[in-house]
């Protein structure tokens, strides 16, 4: 059998296996309060995030072989230097050659921001500091994407329903199709009632919510559940919309 097909059979497989998923889930559950994914990093710099997450990251910008990378919150930077990197490999091997990403934060500290700029990656990344839905923000952000040919989009900002909504009405009309907008912590909404005491988000009211309230009216987007059914550990259930128009 073909082995692209034989992985996919996997992957839905894996996708129906209730014993699997629970465990996976226990996990999700289980990590949230050690705060598990706080402990790595990329290429030096902190990074946010569960190493599946990374992966999935990696194979979705060696696919669509973006020439722009569009990510809200950048934190320590690490998340950046992650697409930067994935942008330069892919420039030497017959990718973009002046691929870029753009990070938008409402506060990029200064010894982050000193970090990011002396890493070797520092030449492909953008930053800009603000609200990630103020209006002159959003400006900017929608000039530098145009005449892009392969945009994707990584929303890892504020984490409440209607900061999410509003993001992905500014930024997902810039993803190009094929392409994708990532809306990480969609598991919030998966997670016990009580797990971000000191958050505004949490249960009814956060980035899975946003997802699949703004899917109903966007048909030219879909989850890409064979991520998810493949990841199994991931903060993106949901959260991986291709655009399909
Ligand atoms: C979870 S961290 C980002 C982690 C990063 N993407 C990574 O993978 O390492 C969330 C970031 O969102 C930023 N943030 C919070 N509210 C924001 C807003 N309204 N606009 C833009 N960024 C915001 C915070 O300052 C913080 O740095």
């Amino acid at each position: 059998m073909d082995f692209k097909k034989e992985v996919q059979d996997r992957v839905d497989e894996n996708g129906r296996n209730a014993p699997l998923k629970a465990a996976a889930h226990a996990f999700m559950k289980e990590s949230v309060a050690p705060k598990y994914s706080y402990n790595f990093s990329w290429m030096g710099r902190p990074i946010i995030q569960y190493p599946q997450d990374m992966v999935a990251m990696q194979e979705i910008i060696w696919t669509v072989k973006p020439d722009l990378i569009i990510e809200t919150g950048i934190a320590h930077g690490g998340s950046l230097i992650l697409s930067a990197s994935m942008l330069e490999l892919n420039a030497t091997c017959g990718g973009p050659e002046e691929a870029q990403v753009l990070g938008v934060d409402v506060e990029i500290r200064a010894h982050n921001r000193t970090a990011i700029e002396a890493h070797p990656m520092a030449r492909r990344i953008a930053m800009i500091e603000g609200s990630s839905i103020a209006s002159d923000v959003i400006t900017q952000v929608t000039q530098k994407a145009h005449g892009k040919a392969r945009v994707v989009v990584l929303l890892d900002s504020n984490h409440t329903h209607a900061h999410v909504l509003a993001e992905l009405n500014a930024y997902a009309p810039l993803v190009s199709v094929g392409s994708y907008c990532v809306v990480f912590d969609t598991v919030i909404e998966d997670m016990p009632a009580n797990s971000y005491p000191d958050r505004p988000w949490g249960k009814g009211n956060n980035p899975k919510t946003a997802v699949h309230a703004w899917l109903g009216e966007h048909p030219e987007y879909e989850i890409d559940r064979s991520i998810q059914d493949k990841l199994l550990i991931t903060v993106a259930p949901d959260g991986y919309l291709k655009r399909i128009h």
